[in-house]
């Protein structure tokens, strides 16, 4: 039976290898997810997603993160919280709850103590260095540079699809600020019978475009993964450019309910994806007109993480 995985960014390379030994295994495409994601919200080379994550305005690193399971469509996600480890792994326990199932800030820092999640303090003393340097010198906001929130999508030996994500959002955001990454149908989306998806890049302009739903309706509709996701994201792109005049990065990644995978983006993108008939293997999309190309990374995307 065919299994999938595919995550984020060059960040992700790590946590596809883990996530892939658990679908070989006949594990089940939650933990794959989940596990993949974890595996970025430790590493402190990264500095868009758990520890070492950046900071908002008031140097607080507050995380965001969803999980959403395609058999169910039952969803989970935080807001804004801080000193935990892990956002994805609370995310998915509220997946479970019949209500509250998105929860923010003190609420949600609630929930994760009174679950014994483990507790963590995120911002190290080099990020909050670089906080101290950069905080009046930050004129406009944005994604952190090269790469941002992690996104993993799972289809297990079983057919069941999901989708996790997390990140520290926008550098020096507003308090309180919350992006598209715990946003199920914009940061998040699957469905076992059609598709799931997965959106990084600004926040604010993927959520104008409910981007991940919009990619499930498409699969729906009968576009191929790769259509469906470059089609969402150009589209998305050309209107906000001509409705207000420009749009930020935004990137876009599908699993059809085969494992084929899709892309959609309007910037260098880098993401890693592995599958029962495919060894893991780190590709670059492009943009390319109103489609995409996928190459392997060459000497100019050393610096794409
Ligand atoms: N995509 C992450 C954020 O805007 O917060």
């Amino acid at each position: 039976m065919a299994w999938a995985v595919i995550g984020t960014w060059r960040m992700s390379r790590e946590g596809c290898a883990k996530a892939s030994e658990i679908l070989k295994n006949n594990g089940d495409a939650a933990d794959a997810a989940v596990a993949g994601v974890c595996d970025v919200e430790d590493n402190p080379s990264f500095h868009s997603v758990g520890y070492t994550g950046l900071p908002d305005k008031e140097g607080r690193v507050k995380l965001d993160g969803g999980f959403m399971d395609g058999n169910t469509l039952h969803f989970g996600a935080v807001g804004s919280i801080e000193g935990f480890r892990s956002p994805v792994r609370i995310a998915r326990s509220l997946a479970d709850r019949e209500f509250n199932n998105f929860l923010v800030g003190a609420g949600a820092e609630a929930y994760a103590q009174s679950q014994s999640f483990e507790r963590r303090d995120n911002l190290t003393p080099e990020i909050y260095q670089k906080y101290l340097e950069k905080k009046n010198a930050v004129k406009k906001l944005s994604s952190y540079s090269g790469h941002d929130t992690v996104c993993f999508l799972a289809l297990d030996h079983s057919g069941r699809l999901c989708a996790a994500t997390s990140t520290s959002g926008l550098f020096l955001k507003d308090p309180g600020r919350v992006g598209d990454t715990p946003l199920a149908g914009a940061g998040f989306y699957a469905d076992s019978l059609i598709g799931a998806a997965a959106a990084t890049g600004v926040g604010e302009d993927i959520m104008k475009g409910a981007l991940s739903h919009e990619v499930y309706c498409r699969l729906k509709a009968g576009m191929s993964a790769m259509e469906a996701a470059s089609s969402a994201v150009y589209e998305l792109s050309e209107t906000l450019k001509k409705r207000s005049g420009a749009c930020r990065s935004i990137s876009l990644i599908c699993l059809d309910s085969r494992g084929r995978y899709g892309v959609g983006t309007n910037t260098s993108f880098p993401f890693v994806y592995a599958a029962w008939n495919e060894p893991l293997e780190t590709w670059i999309a492009e943009p390319d007109g109103n489609a995409v190309r996928i190459h392997l990374p060459g000497p100019e995307d050393l610096n794409l993480d």
